[in-house]
């Protein structure tokens, strides 16, 4: 019996308690919207991250990476229209203070105190993080009284440090057109209410991939960039049947976007966006060319008229990756009469691939048998780990709810005939096999 769609709490809980996210400061009663990745957080990032680059960056002849300073000119934002549009709607409480976000609640009720007709009207409040740059600490500005030279932001998306590295890859590179350019790294918004887990966080990691095009292909090519996503959703183990295609309508869009498509996923809070597919046309080079005064222009290779390239821009936001991934592969079974919870993780994505340990660990020829298994799988396999504690049985479903799909056990028949027990995640199946064969066997599956 398998039963999906795992509680929000229970997923938390999970990732707290063996180690892959953490309530950011939480030693000093945290600060909202932010988590820290413990140790198999990382790995699972870690791998998702490879999986993203492996797949549209590395096995491509049209993309370059870069990885831009997050601390940018406020210039960038002037002209990418973060400064005047990128707000959220926000009211406050009168009678309990709380402020959230309008678009989100009943105004009728504070969803805090429960008082009626509370609200103040709606203002625009910027979601970027300012702060300054330089010793300047105001004194020249204040007396001046001029505008704060130091000012700068927390970058609210990795976008623009592609944006403004066009020229520079064009100059260095000089590469044919349709072509890409990705980034991964942090970004910031002072969210309202961060809320959900990681699913609105003030400090995240985005994946993303400006793709230049001729203006006359954009259409041909966001249908391709349609088909690549999904392709990627499957290889990162998420059931399509829990990914929706919703088209934006032009008064949804974002400031810059002439056509987006969000892909939508069935979380455990319900349905909602985990990456967006943008056409944002020449919106981002056509400011940068009339901000900074240089030419966007790109000039074919054939001699035909140079134009500013349109931009199709698909982009991933890894925590919102790692709660679908996760929520996609937390599984509950019986065996044996008892209730089990396992990881359903492609190996590619799974934190640690095999954990291996003697049956029991009194019996030193079993623990020095196991020591020499150990390490000759880690000459080809990473991410293999030693368990030696507690029973066999408890052994495995620590390994199972941490997503691990191999265990090996030596055992007394090791020291007499060199098979080991290879134990598989999801089946519980086991099998014994030579020691010697068992990189290959799990190499190959
Ligand atoms: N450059 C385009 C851009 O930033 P976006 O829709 O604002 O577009 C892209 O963000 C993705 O970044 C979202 O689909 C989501 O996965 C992720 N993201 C945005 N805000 C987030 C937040 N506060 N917390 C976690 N992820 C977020």
């Amino acid at each position: 019996m398998n039963m999906s769609l795992v509680k929000l709490e229970d997923l938390v809980s999970l990732t707290k308690r063996r180690g892959f996210i953490y309530p950011g400061s939480s030693i000093y009663g945290g600060l909202s919207g932010t988590w820290d990745y413990g140790p198999l957080g990382v790995k699972l990032k870690d791998n998702l991250l490879s999986s993203w680059k492996d797949f549209f960056v590395d096995s491509r002849i049209d993309m370059y990476m870069v990885d831009a300073a997050i601390l940018m000119n406020k210039k960038v934002w002037q002209a990418s229209g973060h400064v005047d549009t990128f707000s959220d709607p926000l009211v406050e409480c009168r009678n309990c203070h709380n402020r959230f976000r309008a678009d989100k609640i009943d105004l009728k009720k504070c969803p805090t105190c429960g008082f009626l007709d509370s609200f103040t009207d709606k203002r625009d409040f910027n979601l970027m993080f300012s702060t300054k740059i330089g010793p300047v600490e105001n004194i020249i500005d204040k007396e001046n009284n001029s505008d704060d030279e130091s000012l700068i932001y927390l970058r609210p998306e990795t976008a623009q440090g592609i944006f403004t590295n066009y020229k520079n890859i064009i100059d260095s590179f000089y590469p044919d057109i349709p072509f890409g350019i990705a980034q991964h790294g942090k970004a910031f918004r002072n969210e309202i209410s961060p809320r959900d887990f990681i699913f609105r966080s003030r400090e995240f990691e985005q994946l993303e991939i400006e793709y230049f095009v001729n203006p006359d292909e954009w259409t041909e090519k966001f249908e391709l960039w349609i088909s690549l996503i999904k392709q990627w959703f499957s290889i990162i183990g998420l059931n399509s049947k829990n990914i929706h295609e919703h088209e934006i309508e032009s008064s949804e869009r974002a400031h810059y976007s002439k056509r987006t498509i969000d892909f939508e996923f069935d979380f455990p809070i319900g349905r909602e966006e985990l990456m967006g597919l943008a056409y944002r046309a020449d919106f981002d080079l056509s400011n940068i060319e009339r901000l900074s005064k240089k030419s966007m222009i790109y000039k074919p290779k054939d001699g035909k008229p140079g134009f500013v390239p349109h931009v199709i821009e698909p982009s991933f936001g890894v925590e919102r990756l790692i709660m679908a991934v996760l929520s996609s592969a937390y599984k509950i079974d019986e065996i044996n009469g008892e209730s089990r919870i396992y990881l359903d993780l492609p190996i590619l994505l799974a934190p640690v691939k095999v954990v291996v340990g003697p049956l029991v660990k009194n019996n030193q020829l079993l623990v020095d048998k196991s020591k020499e298994v150990f390490e000759l799988i880690r000459k080809d396999i990473k991410d293999v780990v030693w368990d030696d504690n507690g029973n066999i049985g408890k052994r495995y479903r620590r390994a199972d709810e941490i997503g691990t799909p191999y265990c090996v056990t030596i055992d007394f028949n090791t020291l007499e005939d060199g098979s080991v027990t290879l134990r598989e995640r999801n089946t519980t199946k086991q099998k014994r096999l030579d020691f010697k064969t068992l990189v290959d066997h799990i190499k190959n599956k």
